[in-house]
């Protein structure tokens, strides 16, 4: 695939903001720090808007009309899954690959082929898109949650063990927002109590936990292509993994139960399975988007250094902690915001101040075990059957312990990955914005 514009172009960034980026260049932060707040009639510190996701190049038209023009759009004829398939694995170092509709589907499927049955429990992540709970309840399992640590976000991997039982299959870490999970001590739980690991890398591509590629650590590793993602497709995903027999069983599930390579099922007949298969036209968009995917991590990890440097910097900015000798991807950028530093300005006055400055950003996953839809799934009929009433009732009470994801949940702020993608100057302007905000915390709480 060739860029053919230039890198401005490319990033789709104003002359307007290009402009305000060397004004701030020019001002101390301090003078910046005691401008008006916009959210106060003052002027924002960005303007000119951030590179616009995802990114569509014209380049990328005529090998999606072929496909279009051939009439073989489904895997069962054409080549080009395959394709994908191979050279995801390639870029990854993982042995096998399999293509999906979606991430969700991948963790459905990865679990189904790691034998997680119904009344069985998987030990997850609760700081994570509610794709990764839903999975496992899809599958009619338990999502038993571990806590999170509060200086990664990610899954504590002391909270592990604890909640293990006879019933354990898997543990699922998830490497939110691209920052790899600590994985030695997950995957030394799991060999000591003979479960299974399946990485939930949705948010994940390419990132890297001691030399490996996040999503080829565990058993299986599962990925997503939804529309918002680092390599999209609109709809989309992938399994990876090292083992050809669990990756077969993975190919036969995800496609009717039919034989695939060396898994058999019961042959002639079909296996149990679903239709869970990826298009070809899918997997053209991503191919011709995997050189972009390798640049713009580049450019992502080089903005977010210089991002963390700054925040450092600031009193009740706390960055993440990464585990030793990995690299996150920033699928979004988090940190974690305390009020009292900023003279008791709540969280959310925070989030809508930085967004009058031109910083869009959000809160992180709420506690969203209370929100209604684990009680839903354990109320059922099914989950009655499949489980007594006081394993159901302690399960319940177990969100009760876990304090490092409240924690989090309550004080994360987050901006998205495509401010990651502007020019340097830009960057500068997230740190400017939270500096003025907090030398008018008072005023803008009182506001
Ligand atoms: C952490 C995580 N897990 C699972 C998924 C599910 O992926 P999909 O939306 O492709 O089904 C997502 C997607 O947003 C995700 O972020």
């Amino acid at each position: 695939m060739g860029i053919t514009k230039s890198r401005r172009e490319f990033f789709g960034v104003a002359a307007a903001t290009l402009a305000s980026a060397s004004l701030l260049g020019k001002r101390a932060f301090g003078q910046i720090a005691a401008d008006k707040p916009a959210l106060l009639g003052g002027t924002p510190v960005h303007t000119g808007g951030w590179p616009q996701w995802p990114e569509w190049r014209q380049a990328w038209e005529p090998s999606i009309l072929n496909v279009l023009r051939s009439g073989r759009w489904y895997r069962g004829t054409g080549e080009q899954v395959q394709q994908f398939e191979v050279a995801y694995a390639k870029l990854l170092g993982a042995r096998r690959c399999l293509a999906t509709a979606s991430g969700t589907t991948a963790l459905i499927v990865g679990m189904h082929a790691l034998d997680v049955d119904a009344g069985d429990e998987v030990i997850v992540s609760p700081f994570t898109f509610i794709a990764s709970y839903n999975a496992v309840l899809i599958n009619k399992a338990l999502p038993v949650l571990a806590d999170t640590d509060p200086d990664t976000l990610t899954i504590d991997p002391a909270s592990i063990e604890g909640r293990i039982t006879e019933r354990t299959r898997a543990i699922m870490p998830v490497h939110i927002y691209g920052m790899p999970c600590d994985m030695d001590p997950v995957l030394a739980v799991a060999r000591k109590r003979g479960v299974a690991v399946i990485e939930d890398a949705c948010q994940a591509w390419l990132a890297e936990y001691k030399g490996r590629m996040c999503g080829t650590i565990g058993d299986l590793g599962c990925f997503s292509f939804q529309n918002s993602k680092h390599l999209p497709s609109g709809e989309g995903g992938a399994i990876t993994g090292n083992s050809d027999d669990l990756l077969d069983r993975c190919g036969s599930f995800h496609d009717c139960g039919r034989p695939y390579g060396g898994f058999k099922g019961t042959r002639p007949n079909f296996t149990r399975g679903g239709n869970f298969r990826m298009q070809h036209v899918q997997a053209v968009m991503l191919m011709q988007q995997l050189d972009k995917l390798v640049q713009d991590t580049a450019r992502r990890r080089e903005n977010a250094e210089r991002l963390t440097a700054s925040l450092k910097e600031i009193p009740g900015i706390r960055t993440v902690r990464l585990p030793e000798n990995s690299r996150a991807v920033w699928h979004l950028y988090p940190f974690r915001y305390d009020a009292e530093k900023f003279q008791g300005l709540p969280r959310d006055k925070f989030i809508r101040a930085m967004r009058a400055e031109g910083i869009p950003c959000s809160t992180g996953y709420q506690e969203q075990y209370f929100d209604g839809l684990l009680d839903e799934a354990i109320n059922s009929r099914g989950y009655k059957r499949l489980f007594s009433a006081q394993r159901l009732k302690d399960y319940r009470e177990s969100f009760q312990e876990l304090k490092g994801n409240r924690l989090v949940c309550e004080t994360t702020v987050a901006v998205t990955q495509n401010l990651l993608l502007a020019a340097p100057g830009e960057i500068e302007h997230i740190a400017a914005a939270i500096r003025k905000i907090q030398a008018h915390g008072a005023e803008l709480a009182r506001a």
